[in-house]
């Protein structure tokens, strides 16, 4: 099973549950926060209990389900007490229209309205309506209110409406609510920083319909990206062809398929970053001439020769270029790992580079985990036993943390 990396581990998370017709996707949210360890406290309205059930939350979360204004638990405190004081975050979804006119306006009517004007910690709104309920003045000037009075707020998707129409109002995609959540968590110690990020193997064409790649799947470069924007960075990430979505919608993704795209989009992007890391698996041939037509099979050859020419080396060209820039790169290895991606960091001017073995089974391309060596200019190697690649991405940016903090000290 995949191990989640989390800031949502350990904590104390109330999901307060209204009354739109997106409830039912909150059984999903709620089963994925306990999966990355949360312990969840549901709240329901009196209206959410016409779309969904208190003992479907309950069976998921493992907690009891509060709907009743002067409920007691956790010893004799009123409910909506005790468990403002217990709670680490707090996330309403899906948020009504109602219930936002509500908090905005502060009405405290029933439990949750009254627990959200007890709580301290961040709270999360995540709106969910009709696109003309969502555009209409008193929803925008409810939702800056609540702005204004510091809550969090999650712009609704666009697409397929449940009643019929199409429009900006549906509930955005739980993966997109879990990643707010888990910002909300984060430390911004990468504010200010911009990063580079490729990821992804290039593509190099035989003929049209023919091509030389790799087995790489992106999903390091992903993490990477990922993380460095939930930790305050702004992220560009230049990709080959995957199979992922994307990491987060407020990072710049530039899609490329050869290695020479790849170059120029990395030549045109580089320059106002302070930090690039090369997690690319790039192609380190082309194909010499450039075939416009499919290559037929003749019957009487039984081998065909391909004349290949090499590709720029991205990382070593921006080694010559860099300044001040911290430049980390990867290095695929099957034997000697340290001794080889040192050297590689000597000849390339890395100012890091992660090793990872990729004759170990279970890590490595299209794996969910990793175990990386991180090694520096000194040539001091940090050996990481295997984590998610998110775990590994965090561990990752804290070296290059550690080399910005070394700088900053030095100047
Ligand atoms: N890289 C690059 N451009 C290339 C080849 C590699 O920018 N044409 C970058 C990769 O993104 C990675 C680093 O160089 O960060 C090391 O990649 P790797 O393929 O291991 O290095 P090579 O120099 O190609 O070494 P090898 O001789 O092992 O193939």
């Amino acid at each position: 099973m995949e191990r989640q990396f989390s800031n949502l581990k350990g904590k104390e998370i109330i999901v307060g549950i209204t009354g739109g017709i997106a409830a039912y996707k909150t059984a999903e949210l709620v089963r994925e926060l306990s999966k990355r360890g949360a312990n969840v406290h549901v709240v329901m309205t009196k209206n959410a209990m016409e779309f969904v059930t208190p003992l479907t939350f309950q069976t998921i979360s493992g907690n009891p389900v509060v709907h009743q204004m002067f409920e007691l638990f956790y010893g004799s405190k009123i409910g909506y007490i005790a468990l403002s004081d217990i709670a680490d975050q707090m996330v309403i979804v899906p948020a009504t229209a109602n219930i936002i006119g509500k908090i905005a306006n502060g009405i405290a009517d029933d439990f949750l309205t009254t627990m959200v004007m007890a709580i301290t910690v961040p709270i999360l709104f995540v709106p969910s309506m009709n696109t003309k309920m969502w555009e209409s003045k008193a929803v925008q000037c409810n939702i800056e209110k609540l702005r204004e009075m510091g809550f969090e707020i999650m712009e609704p998707g666009t697409g397929d409406l449940a009643c019929g129409t199409q429009g900006k109002g549906r509930l955005p995609t739980i993966e997109e609510i879990l990643e707010k959540m888990e910002d909300i968590f984060t430390r911004k110690d990468l504010k200010g920083e911009k990063i580079l990020v490729t990821a992804g193997p290039t593509m190099e064409f035989i003929d049209p319909i023919r091509c030389i790649t790799n087995r790489a799947s992106g999903k390091m470069g992903y993490a990477i990206a990922k993380i460095a924007r939930r930790r305050g960075a702004e992220v560009v990430l230049i990709t080959g062809k995957t199979y992922l979505e994307p990491p987060r919608n407020d990072i710049k993704v530039i899609e490329v398929i050869t290695a020479n795209e790849m170059r120029e989009a990395v030549l045109e992007h580089y320059k106002d970053c302070s930090i690039i890391i090369k997690t690319a698996a790039v192609a380190d041939f082309r194909c010499r001439t450039e075939n416009c037509q499919k290559i037929k099979k003749e019957d009487n050859e039984e081998t065909i020769i391909l004349e290949l020419e090499k590709n720029p080396d991205i990382i070593a060209e921006l080694g010559r270029i860099k300044e001040n820039r911290i430049l980390v790169g990867f290095a695929a290895e099957t034997e000697n790992i340290v001794e080889y991606a040192y050297d590689k960091l000597k000849r390339k001017n890395l100012d890091l580079i992660i090793a990872n073995d990729v004759s170990k089974p279970g890590i490595g391309f299209g794996s969910e985990m990793n175990e990386v060596t991180i090694i520096d200019k000194t040539g001091y190697a940090r050996h990481i036993p295997q984590k998610s690649k998110d775990e590994i991405a965090d561990i990752i940016l804290d070296s290059v943390k550690r080399i910005l903090r070394k700088r900053k000290k030095t100047f």
